[in-house]
């Protein structure tokens, strides 16, 4: 149940305390005298939290803990120790013991650790709630996302995979467009098929029209042989046609002829082959600018676009945050990380300029990072946090009447210590001033550091 706690324990007056202490919090409490008992109850009560002694006769708590990890792996188990046993405590976190406590009892310390130990819990059940949402999502092929612009797409996608229709999907860069686009080649009936990418503003002008169309030998200098372009690479399968909004106005209207009468005309060439591809195209520039400034054709604007799919700007969808960062963390071999409540808030907060592309990178450069599978707002970089480095000279705006030197200390101390996460090493280094300089001025200006986030 959930939350129900279950104490094993031989000692019926220890026993006795724990339930005590725990019903005072609110919890209920189930208990056993042997580890076996405490096995069965466990069995049929699925508690949320386990305490165990460590020292029983019969089943002891390494066995208790080896066997409710096996069933049960997110139940989290806190050990009973001998004041002193350190050893043993060790041993039993090695073994996946969340905490321990010590005998004798000390009230506050054993609220803590439970407290603790119920809000991890609650964490932990999140987590696995998003986790579960997300391989229901991977029919997309790790498209991820529950916002409802993106179950929009999701909707788009399945309803013109199975379509010869021609795709336009828009949206700045690093949103995601050409993972749509091998969405919708995946999941309709080309797949077996090609999925040939171009990315029409990568190729030189010159280049492009024999890379998209192929060119015939002795069409230019250097053209050896007869090639085959990546329309022809593409037969029976999904041309990608990646930022079209960059394809030279020249060019456009052979794309166009092209795409409307299904024939290749390769570079020297005349037209030959019948085709039978698929286009889908994208492009993060503002194609109704395009349109107007007479760079992009609007015929050729209407032929791709026959369905439009907008992929809005990560900061316009901000619900995708928490599980897009989960999933990036288990996209590169770290499944079990987590995030504290406050780091999330910051990730969530953020404004994306490089949208899920940013995220990704900086998910990477945590992971690459980080000292534990726990993630704080510490360990985010600091630009996503709002910090603004490599700034040279500090602006001061000095209220008319003036301001004490004392208060512009206090405040540079401060702001020292938050950009340098409160290590009082680096934040001295920060300001050029011995350590012992500014654990003087902490003092002097009672500064502290703020309390940690509560959640672990
Ligand atoms: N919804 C999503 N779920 C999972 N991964 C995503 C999602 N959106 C984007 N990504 C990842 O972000 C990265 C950038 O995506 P993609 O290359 O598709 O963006 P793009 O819109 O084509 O960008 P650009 O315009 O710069 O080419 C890729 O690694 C992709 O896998
Ligand atoms: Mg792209």
């Amino acid at each position: 149940m959930a939350s129900t706690v279950l104490v094993i324990d031989d000692d019926t007056s220890l026993r006795r305390v724990l339930e005590f202490n725990l019903q005072e919090e609110g919890y209920e409490v189930i208990t056993a005298s042997s580890g076996e008992e405490g096995i069965r109850l466990f069995t049929e009560e699925q508690p949320l939290l386990v305490i165990t002694d460590m020292k029983m006769p019969g089943m002891d708590g390494f066995q208790v803990l080896k066997t409710i990890k096996r069933q049960s792996p997110d139940t989290l188990v806190i050990i009973i120790t001998a004041f002193g046993a350190v050893e043993t405590a060790v041993e039993a976190m090695k073994q996946g013991a969340y905490d321990y406590i010590t005998k004798p009892f000390n009230r506050d310390q054993l609220r803590l650790t439970i407290r603790k130990a119920i809000q991890f819990s609650g964490l932990a059940r999140e987590n696995r709630r998003l986790q579960q949402e997300l391989s229901d999502r991977t029919d997309f092929r790790n498209i991820v996302g529950i916002s409802t612009a993106m179950e929009r797409v999701f909707e788009m996608v399945r309803r013109v995979a199975d379509t010869e229709a021609t795709v336009l999907i828009t949206g700045e860069s690093g949103t995601g467009k050409e993972l749509v686009a091998r969405a919708i080649h995946n999941q309709g009936s080309r797949q077996p098929g090609p999925f040939i990418p171009v990315n029409c503003a990568a190729i030189p002008r010159d280049l492009l029209e024999s890379e998209l169309f192929g060119h015939v030998r002795g069409a230019f200098t250097g053209a050896v042989s007869d090639k085959p372009g990546k329309f022809s690479l593409a037969d029976k399968g999904t041309l990608f046609l990646d930022e079209v909004g960059e394809l030279p106005l020249d060019l456009q209207p052979k794309l166009l002829r092209t795409l409307q009468e299904k024939v290749v005309e390769p570079v020297g060439g005349s037209p030959t082959q019948k085709l039978d591809v698929r286009v889908v195209a994208a492009t993060n520039i503002d194609l109704d600018r395009a349109l107007a400034d007479g760079t992009f054709r609007e015929d050729l604007y209407y032929r791709l676009a026959v369905i439009p799919i907008h992929l809005p700007p990560l900061r316009e969808r901000k619900q995708d945050i928490p599980l897009l960062a989960r999933h990036f963390a288990a996209k590169h071999g770290s499944p079990s990380l987590t995030f504290s409540d406050a780091a999330l808030a910051t990730l969530t907060g953020y404004q994306w300029p490089g949208n899920v592309r940013e995220l990704e990178n900086v998910i990477e450069q945590i992971l690459i990072l980080r000292n534990s599978d726990h993630i704080e707002t510490d360990n985010l970089p600091d630009r996503v946090r709002g910090i603004k480095t490599h700034q040279k000279n500090p602006v001061i705006n000095f209220p008319d009447d003036g301001y004490s030197l004392e208060d512009l200390e206090r405040e540079a101390v401060v702001e020292a210590l938050q950009r340098n996460s409160w290590n009082q090493t680096s934040a001295a280094r920060f300001l050029r001033i011995p350590r012992h300089t500014l654990i003087y001025r902490m003092e002097k200006y009672a500064i502290s550091p703020p309390d940690r986030p509560s959640s672990q």
